[in-house]
């Protein structure tokens, strides 16, 4: 997207994120989440969430269905609507980060070059790329929402495995097999990879 504002300087914090980590007493990192619909992205961030809470660690999750809600409310299916999506959602996880948080995105973020320029955003360690895998022909079983039904049907054009495309994540942090683990599972994993930073878990 074009840079649209002029005239604007950047204002740096007195309080700087380091202090706002200490205060925290943990460090801050973006957890992003990418897979298809139905794979388990809200179930397992929202459970990620749960867990660093009782782990006494701030954290947010952002997730592609309520953050459409409100603050991407403007923005469709079209390619370029979810590459200004992903790319909100990178700057405001960004955000989080600084302010000392460990944020959860959950987006179906197809785009193997969206993903890309957002992991851009961070210092390396501070994003971490997890790939929620299930298969296609599981994700349509599973059809929580009736969605890929509707896709099949025609109803719902630029549907993600049907009519849309996924790029698989070639290199990421984490994979979480939802077809093989629980949801326990799921969330041990990222905890114990959480733990390799020291700061964090
Ligand atoms: S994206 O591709 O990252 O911009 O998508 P995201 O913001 O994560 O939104 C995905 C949720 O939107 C619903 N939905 C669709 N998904 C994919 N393709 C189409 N055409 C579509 N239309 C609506 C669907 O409920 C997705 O939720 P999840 O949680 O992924 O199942």
């Amino acid at each position: 997207k074009p840079h649209k504002s002029s005239n604007i300087t950047w204002s740096n914090s007195i309080v700087t994120r380091e202090e706002r980590c200490a205060l925290n007493k943990h460090g801050s990192c973006a957890l992003w989440l990418t897979g298809l619909s139905g794979s388990g992205k809200s179930t397992i961030a929202f459970a990620i969430e749960k867990e660093l809470y009782r782990h006494h660690i701030n954290s947010y999750v952002l997730d592609g269905d309520n953050i459409r809600h409100g603050l991407n409310r403007d923005l469709a299916f079209t390619e370029e609507d979810r590459a200004e999506n992903i790319r909100r959602i990178g700057e405001v996880s960004k955000l989080f980060v600084d302010a000392g948080m460990v944020v959860i995105a959950a987006f179906i973020s197809p785009n193997e070059g969206d993903r890309a320029t957002v992991k851009e955003l961070f210092l390396p360690h501070d994003f971490i790329e997890i790939y929620i895998k299930c298969s296609l022909e599981e994700c349509e079983r599973r059809d929580p929402k009736g969605l890929y039904r509707q896709a099949r049907n025609g109803s719902i054009p630029n549907f993600t495995g049907i009519s849309a495309p996924y790029d698989v994540p070639v290199n990421p942090a984490i994979t979480i097999d939802t077809e093989q683990l629980s949801v326990e599972q799921a969330v041990q994993l990222v905890l114990d990879y959480l733990k390799l930073r020291h700061d964090i878990a």
